[in-house]
């Protein structure tokens, strides 16, 4: 058993994904984003290729999901792949018997042969645990409120196809800052491409985003403005990046409710951002955004759900088989 999630220093063959902090330039994006635009095509094209013919990718999912895992299920799929994806692993599995997460790990591996893991699970650190414990790579498929890496990647990489650029944009992040996940894996990659980026956190006093965040952006010489004015900011924005008050997390259902609408995307906030912007959401939404935006041509929310696949398919294509 090794320590493999190391720096990615260009290469993602045989690396446990377990972190944005893996990537240390804007380059390693770079192949992601090719790989992915590459298998946009193949998918597009109907071109279905043996490229993973005779591997095997097991999900083991401990928490809900329907984006996550469906698309890391095509993605193993499309690409010829035999996938074993189990959800319910929470309810389900030996851990209601008190296995650890460490043995369920390795059991899975000699179980299924699997030459990957993909993993949701509600610790923060489960996917290191996981990639300690490991035989083989693991993709952290969402760890705790702690980080979403593969979202941000295809976060990114909306961002990319909408706007052609993923450089000095004003990305305003609204919601659930302190619990979501999402949010904190994509600021890490957003600050790592182009420090010119800017941040405007908008949350309930309750749910800002953790100072550690905000320390480290701010040390990275990147600019955090935080805001609970949705109204005065709207004009500055190139990125409108919604989430959901992650209900799950609260203690108390007052205190859930307390917060809860707290900030709505309907039209008529819409009616003060600029022409050229894009509303995105990892999604589920709740109440956050009223369904009267879907039909703007600036909401890229479900248009962002099909860059998972693409970017699944490169991870997973990039990691088995290298970067040729
Ligand atoms: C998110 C998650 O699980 O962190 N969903 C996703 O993967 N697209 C966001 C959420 O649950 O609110």
């Amino acid at each position: 058993m090794k320590k493999n999630f190391l720096k990615f220093n260009n290469s993602f063959k045989n690396k446990s994904f377990v972190s944005i902090n893996q990537f240390s330039s804007k380059r390693e994006v770079e192949i992601i984003f090719k790989t992915a635009d590459k298998m946009k095509n193949l998918v597009k094209n109907r071109a279905v290729n043996g490229l993973l013919k005779g591997y095997c990718v097991a999900e083991l999912f401990y928490q809900p999901s329907t984006r996550t895992f469906t698309s890391f299920l095509g993605a193993a799929n499309w690409l010829g792949a035999l996938a074993i994806p189990i959800h319910g692993m929470s309810a389900y599995s030996s851990a209601v018997k008190g296995e650890s997460l460490a043995d369920s790990i390795r059991s899975i591996y000699q179980t299924s042969a699997a030459d990957l893991i993909i993993l949701r699970h509600p610790d923060d650190d489960s996917s290191e645990i996981a990639a300690k414990n490991s035989y083989v790579p693991v993709i952290n498929a969402g760890s705790g409120k702690k980080e979403h890496p593969t979202q941000a990647i295809l976060d990114l990489y909306t961002i990319n196809q909408k706007l052609k650029k993923t450089d000095n944009l004003t990305v305003a992040m609204v919601g659930d800052l302190k619990n979501g996940r999402t949010i904190k894996s994509l600021a890490l990659i957003l600050s790592l491409v182009d420090k010119k980026n800017k941040f405007i956190f908008v949350s309930p006093d309750t749910l800002r985003a953790p100072m550690s965040l905000i320390n480290k952006l701010k040390s990275a010489k990147v600019e955090v403005y935080e805001t609970d004015d949705l109204n005065e900011i709207m004009p500055k924005v190139d990125v409108l990046y919604v989430t959901r008050i992650q209900k799950e997390w609260f203690a108390k259902e007052e205190e859930y409710n307390a917060v809860c609408g707290s900030f709505i995307i309907d039209h008529k906030i819409m009616r003060k951002a600029k022409k050229k912007m894009i509303v995105m959401h990892p999604l589920p939404r709740v109440n956050e955004i009223s369904t009267e935006v879907d039909s703007d041509p600036r909401a890229a929310y479900f248009r962002q759900m099909r860059s998972g696949l693409y970017t699944r398919m490169a991870l997973l294509k990039l990691i088995l088989l290298g970067n040729k």
